[in-house]
């Protein structure tokens, strides 16, 4: 059954709009979604969760659907405005389909599903196991076509189906095969069923981040002092933060983005366009 959101805990968080590291700008979002139901899968923390809380700044409510109960309702006491955790296994179509039903006939249908939902394990070619390709594809791939099918059934005219690839899918590097296969194959996905639902009102995008400071790569970085070797690959100098990786799909989400469709926006501080010449600073 759906939960309802908990509305006591003392550190709510407001989603802030965050230029680079100048001074934040303190601009809670109104970008045209204020009262429309969104779902986010993979509502933990990292990227989902601070999808979800910059979502409800905007004014939607949001379900917030992750595998992690305890990770779900974290998210939602974090977030400021209606969030309510629920259950979802997206490698288990009938979870899935027990997901959007009761969101459905609690909510009425959701103008907007973000499926925040990949994993990624960098191994080699030669070491790669046919146990780690199925569960690099089953986890980027293959429930993203799962949720997709059933989000589209569900949808509300017009509505939006916004997946997180990667730039993995879209540029390469060592060690990434399976994981840059499925994101790849992600990315297609993205763009056929773009095309089989623009008649129909549904827009179907993708956002890919380059290296995000999620608290689990935080803990990395700390343990091996490899932030600024990260960093100074990146042409802004800087890994990303979730929030930025929340503010493209915030814009996907709303009316701003009334005419993308079958897009992949890359998010990565210039990453994936640099040909390595050290020729700049
Ligand atoms: N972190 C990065 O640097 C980075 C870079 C590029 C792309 N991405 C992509 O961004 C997305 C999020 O990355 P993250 O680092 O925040 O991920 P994460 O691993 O921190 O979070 C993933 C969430 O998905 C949930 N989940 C896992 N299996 C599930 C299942 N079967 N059913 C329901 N929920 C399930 C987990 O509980 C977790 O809350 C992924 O698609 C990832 O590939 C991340």
């Amino acid at each position: 059954m759906l939960s309802a959101a908990t509305d006591e805990s003392p550190s709510r968080l407001t989603w802030l709009v965050t230029v680079n590291a100048v001074p934040e700008v303190q601009t809670p979002l109104e970008v045209g979604l204020r009262g429309s139901t969104a779902i986010v899968l993979g509502a933990g923390p990292g990227i989902g969760a601070t999808t979800v809380q910059a979502l409800a700044s905007a004014g939607c409510v949001v379900l917030a659907a992750d595998l992690n109960d305890e990770a779900a309702r974290s998210t939602a006491s974090t977030s400021d405005g209606e969030v309510h955790p629920v259950h979802v296994d997206v490698t288990d179509r009938a979870s899935v389909q027990t997901l959007f039903a009761e969101a459905e006939a609690s909510f009425g249908r959701p103008s907007a599903v973000v499926n925040v939902i990949g994993i990624s394990r960098a191994k080699g070619l030669a070491d790669t196991t046919d146990e780690d390709w199925h569960t690099m594809l089953e986890l980027n791939l293959r429930q993203q076509f799962v949720v997709a099918q059933e989000a589209l059934r569900v949808l509300a005219r017009p509505g939006s189906y916004t997946a997180v690839a990667s730039i993995n899918g879209t540029v390469s590097s060592p060690r990434n095969a399976a994981y840059g296969a499925a994101k790849a194959g992600l990315v297609s996905l993205v763009r056929s069923a773009a095309l089989e639902f623009a008649e129909d009102g549904v827009r179907v995008n993708a956002v890919a981040p380059g290296i995000v400071e999620t608290p689990r790569l935080k803990g990395f970085f700390d343990s091996t002092g490899m932030r600024e070797e990260f960093a100074v690959a990146v042409p802004m100098k800087r890994v990303a933060r979730p929030a930025d990786i929340a503010g493209a799909i915030v814009f996907l989400v709303s009316p701003l983005a009334a005419y993308i469709t079958g897009q992949v926006i890359s998010v990565d501080g210039g990453a994936s366009i640099k040909y390595p010449l050290p020729l700049t600073g």
